[in-house]
């Protein structure tokens, strides 16, 4: 995965160079938390698909920066009001945003990150920014969509598999096909090939998704950076919680209903309610079928993949072994 590595490389070296609070002089609180949660690091994989699939296609590292740093940017303003939206307190093993600083710089500097995205997309010429702008705009609103799903399923107990897969899709999946689909616009790929690139983003990051959900609760917080449990506090309707309810014999089901019931006090009942629920999921081995569900959308985005015509070989080997750590990554 050598332009994969590359990418990441490149890109770190180029983000890092850049603190918006001293470049805006006089809005440290509004670029502080910026500079903040982009300084966390993260695993930068959005930059290394726009990076390394453009650069597949003769592109060099420095045209695509401005679309992986307006997707980065994109990514992390989405992760600091999720983390509101979610009561998150750590984030990339460090304090979340709106605990480090508060609620209201998370909310605000988030919206900057947002429109700051945008500036780096109008970085290219018209035709090319308009084309990469539509495609933002359109994923945008579709992961507002996502998210507002993921908080409205918290409270409902008839979600099913068909809905957590759409939520799943726009709240994580369509911002990793937008990326691949940035790779094939700077490298002047035509309508089809974009469809197929789009696609193998988009599914391989509904497997990504549920490896995320996997390891919320079956990772270690040294490994994700993330407080372990904490969809299970929420009521999260994960895959593992949706097919728990559908494996479980009544006895089963009433218990996990009534976790799901139980609301918390204290650190010593949350973690109470944690291992009950993980118990549950562990007795009717839900990570199983988990784990056989993001294979089946890797090999869908793999069929995508080789749809594709004029990506070199080198860009389809690398991204199905990219596809293969998206879906087994640990953290
Ligand atoms: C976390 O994304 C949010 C999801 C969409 C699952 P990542 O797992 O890519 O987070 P970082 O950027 O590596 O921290
Ligand atoms: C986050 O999903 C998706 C977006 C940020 C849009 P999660 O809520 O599962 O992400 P983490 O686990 O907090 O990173
Ligand atoms: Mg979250
Ligand atoms: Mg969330
Ligand atoms: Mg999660």
């Amino acid at each position: 995965m050598q332009k994969i590595f590359e990418s990441i490389e490149y890109f770190e070296k180029e983000s890092g160079q850049k603190k918006f609070a001293i470049t805006h002089d006089g809005y440290v609180h509004l670029y502080e938390p910026v500079d903040y949660i982009l300084a966390l690091g993260g695993k930068r994989i959005r930059p290394a698909l726009i990076i390394a699939t453009a650069a597949y296609y003769g592109v060099p590292f420095s045209t695509s920066y401005n679309a992986a740093m307006a997707c980065e940017l994109f990514h992390n303003f989405s992760l600091m009001h999720d983390d509101i939206m979610d009561g998150a307190e750590t984030r990339r093993g460090q304090k979340t945003v709106h605990q480090k600083f508060d609620v209201n710089a998370a909310i605000l500097s988030g919206d900057a990150m947002m429109m700051m995205a945008y500036d780096h997309l109008c970085k290219y010429n018209d035709t090319t920014a308009l084309g990469l702008v539509k495609v933002f705009t359109k994923m945008g609103l579709e992961l507002c969509e996502g998210q507002r799903l993921d908080m409205d399923f918290e409270n409902r107990s008839d979600v099913s598999i068909g809905e957590y897969i759409k939520m799943i899709t726009n709240k994580t999946s369509v911002l990793l096909g937008a990326c691949m689909q940035f790779g094939g616009i700077l490298g002047g790929a035509n309508a089809e090939e974009q469809f197929h690139l789009y696609e193998f983003g988009k599914n391989i990051g509904i497997a990504f998704q549920i490896q995320d959900d996997i390891l919320d609760t079956f990772g270690s917080e040294e490994q994700t950076g993330k407080r372990v449990g904490g969809d299970i506090l929420n009521n999260k309707k994960t895959y593992l919680y949706l097919k728990s309810l559908e494996l479980s014999d009544p006895v089963l089901k009433k218990q996990l209903l009534d976790w799901t019931d139980f609301k918390p006090i204290g650190l010593a009942e949350e973690e109470e309610k944690i291992s009950g629920v993980k118990s549950i999921f562990t007795t009717l081995v839900v990570e199983e079928y988990a784990n056989q569900l993001k294979e089946a959308y890797k090999d869908l985005s793999i069929s995508h993949l080789n749809q594709t015509t004029a990506l070199n070989s080198e860009g389809k080997e690398e991204l199905v072994k990219f596809a293969d750590f998206l879906v087994s990554r640990e953290k």
